[in-house]
């Protein structure tokens, strides 16, 4: 078996602690947005309904123990509060923040309990440069990429009448290698060719990848926020 770098001990180890913060125990889970999120909450036991507005990413699941459902997280078609909990980890931040209010108060009305996981806002130059490029690479193809500071999560779930559990963030003290920032630059090069954002944006993160490894690189903290109702 090939031999754990630090970073990914680290990131494996925060992993660990996130996954056991809402202590899944019975019921239906629903994810909002297909991938990690769901093999994680899959290999906790749950009974999981994944949602995806991107058929592709539906498709992209192979042996999958669960139901798949494509649809907009703004409208999700289930019943009132038929779900024990629903999660949305990194997707948020991919919806436009003018729909953020409406998407928590779905998830609100559909299940018992809410799990927002989402990269936070930035710290260190060099993940504000990587953050920004991405951000305006999204925003020139009409997606989104913004990421939020973690009182912002928590406020949208207090407006959506939860109290708040957990509201914690996690940050790894470990750079990446040189090598996992190579990997890093590649996946988002792929990433970013698979969208056909210009190619200034491409050539911007191939030169901030070498001040990266220059540098070094951690990974940007992650925030938690789990509420009840
Ligand atoms: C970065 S991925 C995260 C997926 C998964 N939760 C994980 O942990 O790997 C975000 C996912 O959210 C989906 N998504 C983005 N906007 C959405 C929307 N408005 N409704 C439903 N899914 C959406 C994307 O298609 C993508 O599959």
């Amino acid at each position: 078996m090939m031999k754990l770098s630090e970073y990914e001990k680290e990131q494996k180890m925060i992993d660990q602690k996130i996954w056991s913060l809402p202590k899944i125990e019975k019921g239906l889970m629903l994810d909002m947005g297909v991938g990690d999120s769901t093999r994680k909450l899959i290999g906790l036991g749950a009974k999981v309904v994944a949602v995806d507005s991107d058929l592709n990413n539906l498709v992209k699941q192979k042996n999958f123990d669960g139901m798949l459902v494509q649809c907009n997280a703004s409208y999700l078609p289930f019943k009132d509060s038929v779900f024990e909990l629903s999660v949305a980890s990194f997707t948020l931040h991919e919806i436009n923040p003018l729909l953020h209010l409406n998407v928590v108060s779905k998830m609100t009305r559909v299940s018992r309990r809410v799990m927002i996981v989402e990269p936070m806002s930035v710290q260190e130059p060099v993940n504000k440069r990587y953050d920004d490029i991405w951000s305006k690479a999204m925003h020139s193809i009409g997606r989104f990429e913004d990421y939020q500071e973690i009182m912002y999560w928590k406020k949208l779930m207090e407006k959506c009448g939860l109290r708040i559990t957990i509201c914690e963030t996690f940050m790894g003290k470990n750079r990446m290698t040189s090598q996992e920032i190579d990997e890093l630059i590649k996946r988002t090069v792929t990433l970013m060719n698979s969208y056909y954002v210009s190619k200034k944006y491409i050539e911007e993160i191939k030169d901030l990848g070498k001040d990266m490894i220059n540098k070094g690189m951690r990974r940007s903290s992650i925030g938690v926020v789990i509420g009840e109702h």
